[in-house]
């Protein structure tokens, strides 16, 4: 059966007080709206709707950037869930299959859920995903006669029996397009809040004699987010859970609760993080690998045995090779190192590579920006870069090269040669004394007068 996705996004969030719209604020580093379209992805649908709203243009950019077919529609004002879903109508022309609406501020659904939900699809024709909450509170209750659902209350519309119950709409749905199109027609907005409720699909249904049954998950799967508590207690339930996969995958957190990880960090076997790392997106380390503490990681990639940190950090491009070590104080950016080299101190490597067995002494610095673009720098194999080396991009230096420490390269230097580039040394035999000494009866003059 044909999927589409209908993904309602066009609330303002006001508890968030924030200038983002809600759906954009990051769970790990990656917005709420892509968690729930990843949860969608698993039912391979065919088309993807977003209802977008506030922030449409900022939302847009998301969803386009995650699946670049997403289909945007605008709902300019928020007249309730089921107004939202009929904004989709023109982009589900022609499709026929199943609905399923999914709220953007959910991150927590998983997969089999919406699984359970299609499966369920096949006896009735309309499926809610519910969940037994804990504290109901301004949920809509679902009221249930045995595996028949009857209809949904709103908090707002419920009488004080209703209240009692506890088991709750997440406001997931599924739904044969054409009928849910036609069941939201007939939706109107006499209710406490003068909105269009989706909820009130269930009623319509069972008077046309359809079939309606809810599916039930866990409750932690429905939580959405309202505010920056909301939000921060549910980045913390997503950090503790990828914590726990990770050490279950073979992976050392010496201090788990220290490392911050993304929703797509990926981790070999064997690995040691030690305390207090940050992943920040698309992140991949091999097995065996050392991220020693206090290292920043983005964007890069590292490779089986390296040692990085601590103190260390990796941003956007840095590739590392086999065996390497980045060590203390190290920022490495869209830079290949390459099998065994070592960059071990106080150093910057940007739009550079540097070949296998290189050796990268302390604070060397490749010099990428000339203030309006970036240049290269390319180190060769087996490469001796002395201590405090300027290379001035664009620069080569060839295999089996030295350059003397201070040296400020700015010409390539070929194969084997030495580059030595810095002010010559000159000795003054008994200056140092005669300097002391002056400088001594100054003070010492000084402190009379004091
Ligand atoms: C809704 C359900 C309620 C359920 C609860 C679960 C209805 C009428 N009520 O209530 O039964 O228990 O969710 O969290 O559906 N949205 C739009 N456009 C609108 C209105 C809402 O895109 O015009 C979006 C919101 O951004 C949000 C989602 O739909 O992502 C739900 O809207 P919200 O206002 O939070 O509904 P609730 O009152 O919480
Ligand atoms: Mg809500």
């Amino acid at each position: 059966m044909s999927i589409a996705l209908v993904i309602l996004a066009a609330g303002k969030g006001t508890r968030m007080n924030s200038d983002i719209p809600k759906v954009l604020h990051p769970i790990a580093q990656f917005p709420m709206l892509v968690h729930t379209m990843w949860a969608g992805s698993v039912l391979s649908p065919e088309r993807t709707v977003i209802v977008t709203g506030h922030g449409s243009e900022a939302v847009t950019r998301v969803a386009q950037s995650e699946d670049e077919d997403a289909r945007i529609v605008v709902q300019t004002e928020q007249l309730g869930t089921a107004h939202a879903v009929a904004q989709a109508r023109e982009e589900l022309e022609g499709f026929s299959g199943d609905v399923v609406v999914l709220y953007g501020d959910t991150p927590f659904l998983q997969p089999d859920t919406l699984e359970r939900m299609i499966a369920a699809r096949s006896e009735s024709d309309l499926v809610i995903l519910g969940f037994e909450a804990a504290d109901p509170a301004r949920y809509g209750r679902l009221v249930m006669n045995g595996n028949v659902l009857d209809r949904i209350v709103e908090f707002k519309d419920a009488t004080d029996e209703e209240k009692s119950i506890t088991f709750c709409n997440s406001g997931l749905l599924a739904c044969d397009s054409d009928t849910l199109l036609s069941l939201i027609d007939a939706v109107g907005n006499d209710n406490t809040a003068g909105e269009f409720y989706l909820t009130d699909v269930v009623e319509i249904a069972r008077s046309r004699n359809l079939t309606v049954t809810a599916v039930a998950c866990d409750e932690a799967q429905t939580l959405g987010v309202n505010s920056r508590v909301d939000l921060a207690a549910a980045d913390a339930v997503f950090q503790a859970r990828a914590r726990t996969d990770l050490l279950e995958l073979g992976v050392t957190l010496m201090a788990p609760e220290t490392v911050y990880l993304a929703a797509d960090t990926v981790i070999g076997r064997d690995t040691v993080i030690e305390p207090n790392v940050v992943f920040g997106p698309g992140v991949s380390v091999e097995s065996g690998a050392t991220i020693r503490a206090f290292s920043h990681l983005e964007g890069c990639h590292v490779s089986q045995g390296a040692v990085v940190g601590p103190y260390a950090r990796l941003r956007p491009g840095a590739e590392l090779a086999e065996n390497t070590r980045i060590g203390n104080f190290v920022e490495i950016k869209n830079a290949e190192v390459a099998e065994g080299a070592k960059v071990n101190h106080l150093s910057y490597i940007g739009d550079a590579s540097v070949g296998a067995g290189t050796n990268v002494g302390a604070g060397t610095i490749t010099c990428n920006y000339d203030g309006v673009m970036k240049h290269r720098t390319t180190i060769g194999e087996n490469v001796f870069v002395g201590s405090n080396t300027m290379l001035v991009a664009p620069v080569n230096v060839g295999d089996g090269a030295m350059t003397a420490s201070g040296t400020i390269v700015t010409r390539d230097v070929e194969a084997d040669a030495l580059a030595v580039g810095r002010a010559k040394q000159e000795n003054k035999p008994g200056y140092a004394r005669k300097l002391f000494e002056m400088l001594k009866t100054k003070k010492a003059r000084q402190d009379k007068g004091a």
